[in-house]
């Protein structure tokens, strides 16, 4: 089964949004799989963000990331990574689909609330990178034939 990293920035976490954006990943019917609160240290905010180094927004960025708590997750599923993104929406909260995370929550590109995985690979590398195995905990949702075919 395929999982994605997400992680509920500093925002969401200051705006008391962290029920809400969880409740939208459970209700869809993902499962969650690891689940912890950090204060995000520099080096590791400069690995998972490292492939936008040379952009103009990279040290806000790494300001930001570090600023307050974040959550990190891993959920689970079919195509969760693709379904994430589309969960999450666009980029830029302005022109973010409403229905989505961003959409309905954020206003500012620098303050979009949330982070997930953007490719299959990508999503390997950051659960590697932000937990360890022992984190992870596989476990069969008694939903499970209810969701899937
Ligand atoms: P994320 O990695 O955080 O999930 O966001 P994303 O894939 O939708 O967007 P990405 O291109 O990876 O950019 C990472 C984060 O950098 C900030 N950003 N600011 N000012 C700008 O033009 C700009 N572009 C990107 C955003 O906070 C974005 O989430
Ligand atoms: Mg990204």
């Amino acid at each position: 089964m395929e999982r994605t990293f997400i992680m509920i920035k500093p925002d969401g976490v200051q705006r008391h949004l962290t029920g809400e954006i969880i409740h939208r990943f459970e209700s869809k019917g993902f499962t969650l799989v690891g689940l912890k609160m950090m204060q995000v240290s520099r080096e590791l905010a400069e690995k998972h963000y490292g492939v936008h180094k040379q952009r103009p927004f990279f040290n806000s960025l790494i300001e930001f990331i570090t600023s307050a708590p974040v959550i990190a997750m891993v959920w689970e599923g079919e195509s969760v990574v693709t379904a994430a993104r589309n969960i999450i929406g666009a980029t830029n909260p302005v022109t973010a689909a409403p229905g989505s995370i961003r959409g309905d929550l954020g206003v500012s590109i620098g303050r979009n609330l949330i982070h997930g995985s953007d490719a299959i690979e990508t999503a390997q590398t950051e659960v590697a990178l932000w937990f360890q195995e022992e984190e992870l905990i596989s476990w069969k949702p008694v939903r499970h034939s209810w969701l899937y075919e």
